[in-house]
């Protein structure tokens, strides 16, 4: 058999068993959160938070990190993690959001070991907030 055949096989198994997928909704203007924790009881450790479906190793387009104690990294003060990071809540907090900030992000905690990292793949969907404007529905009679 193709060796790549097999080795892809893999990935998607492995993918499979460790991504959760959970679905976020906020308002443009506001601050919404997105959920992660993790339990602490084995290690504090590093995460990253970042955009797009969590790949293979780390984070892509990373927006804020941790060496599992402090933020190490924040590519801008919209991206917050207000939880008790050591505590393992690592939730992040994105400020002012806006419909561009609709998509998918990795929340990423890299445990020791090869393929322990706990990944959670959020889809967050920003609607517009109370200034739409929605045309009347304009009904003619006969
Ligand atoms: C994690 O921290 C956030 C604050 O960013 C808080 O709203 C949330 O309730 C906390 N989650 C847990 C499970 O403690
Ligand atoms: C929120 O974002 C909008 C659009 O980027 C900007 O015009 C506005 O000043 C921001 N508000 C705050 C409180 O940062």
């Amino acid at each position: 058999m193709c060796p790549w055949v097999a080795f892809t096989g893999l990935i998607l198994l492995w993918t499979d068993a460790v991504v959760s997928q959970v679905r976020v909704s906020g308002v443009v203007g506001q601050s919404v959160m997105l959920p992660c924790t993790y339990s602490t009881a084995r290690e504090v450790t590093t995460m990253c938070w970042g955009r797009g479906p969590c790949p293979l190793y780390s984070c892509s387009n990373e927006l804020i990190g941790t060496d599992g104690h402090h933020v190490t990294f924040q590519r801008s003060t919209r991206y917050k993690l207000n939880g008790l990071i050591s505590k393992g809540n690592v939730s992040l907090t994105i400020r002012n959001a806006t419909q561009a900030d609709s998509g998918t992000y990795c929340c990423r905690v890299e445990h020791s070991g090869w393929f322990n990292d706990l990944k959670v793949n959020i889809l967050l969907e920003v609607k517009p907030g109370e200034l739409v404007f929605h045309p009347p529905l304009i009904i003619s009679g006969g």
